[in-house]
């Protein structure tokens, strides 16, 4: 493992303006998003809808990396250039989701495991010849009753994250550290905070104990939010300020980037989220995105599996990108939302 290299790629994907697209919907999900447009999930047009994502003129301004699911890692343009090629030429860096989704946790009702870590190292071999620089496995952690997540639930997926994040660093890929809080549930924001806390602390000492170099890591979390179902809803600044105060007691200042997921937020709300965070820096880290339904949803819901959509559905993506980028140095308004109309 090589720290220096691995920490100039962390900080290449979350440079100036830059975040990551999460287009790495597994077969399961991407039928459940394309059920929405009534678009068959066929091999042909998840192909045809990634390459209007990785075509869109100018993204790479706002695009440090895309995440790609294995199918797609290893499929082609209409072209016929392989989409990490695609990516690397437009300076995009490739790379790849690795885990096998989850599994409810033996004894433990209610909780979820991650799966794959067995064979782990020869497809990251694999992938790496393929082109992926870096990697994301994702962890569930669901909120429900007082007594769930447990202690030994929570504490069996960071193992998991930590155990693949040492695979990676091994093998010179940086890993994407992804400890999800699902939204799911009638919790409030303080409850959702005190979680968070305690899937960050035992997140970080797996992650010590497997000998992870924290410099060469980026760190996915959720934002600090109350769940869907909350009738107490939090204003941007509330979100912002208990996300903040969370990550600055528990992220240790060497990991270059924190790039959040969206988790069900609104386009506009994730957005909005990122940039109040980024209006009161400087902070220890770069503070990014790593978005995919609040840079995905607008996108689908304007192509419609139509071929005659497709410039309207990049424009879609170019904007989502854009005020994105904005949010990473506080510049985003959300009037931008009605004047881009
Ligand atoms: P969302 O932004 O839609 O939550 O997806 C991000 C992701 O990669 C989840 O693993």
């Amino acid at each position: 493992m090589n720290i220096d290299e691995l920490n100039a790629l962390a900080r290449a994907i979350v440079s100036q303006q830059k975040g990551i697209l999460a287009a790495d919907e597994s077969g399961p999900t991407i039928k459940k998003r394309f059920d929405a447009i009534s678009l068959a999930s066929t091999e042909e047009n998840r192909r045809r809808y990634r390459e209007i994502l990785f075509t869109t003129d100018g993204v790479e301004q706002y695009l440090g990396g895309v995440i790609l699911y294995e199918e797609t890692l290893r499929q082609s343009s209409k072209d016929g250039v392989p989409f990490p090629e695609l990516l690397a030429r437009r300076s995009i860096i490739p790379g790849i989701k690795v885990d096998k989704g989850t599994k409810p946790l033996a004894l433990h009702p209610g909780e979820k495991i991650t799966e794959g870590l067995d064979g782990l190292r020869e497809r990251l071999t694999e992938y790496q010849q393929m082109g992926a620089k870096f990697a994301k496995w994702r962890a569930v952690i669901e909120i429900d009753e007082r007594d769930i997540p447990t202690r030994s639930g929570v504490r069996a997926n960071m193992h998991a994250l930590a155990r693949y994040a040492a695979l990676c660093q091994e093998l010179g890929i940086v890993p994407i550290v992804e400890p999800e809080v699902l939204m799911d549930g009638a919790h409030g924001i303080t409850r959702c905070e005190e979680v968070t806390s305690r899937v960050l602390g035992a997140l970080f000492d797996e992650l010590d104990a497997q000998h992870v170099a924290f410099e060469g890591m980026l760190l996915k979390p959720n934002m600090v939010i109350p769940g869907m179902k909350c009738p107490q809803q939090a204003n941007v600044q509330q979100v912002a300020d208990a996300t903040l105060r969370c990550l600055r007691r528990y992220v240790p200042a060497a990991v270059p980037g924190i790039v959040f997921l969206s988790g069900g937020q609104s386009a506009e709300d994730a957005t909005d989220h990122l940039n109040a965070m980024n209006r009161t820096g400087p902070h220890p880290w770069q503070l990014s995105f790593s978005y995919g339904r609040a840079l995905q949803a607008p996108v689908i819901a304007t192509w419609q599996g139509q071929e005659n959509q497709s410039g309207k559905a990049q424009q879609a993506f170019f904007l989502r990108c854009r005020l994105n980028g904005l949010a990473r140095e506080g510049k985003y308004e959300r009037s931008m939302e009605k004047d881009a109309e």
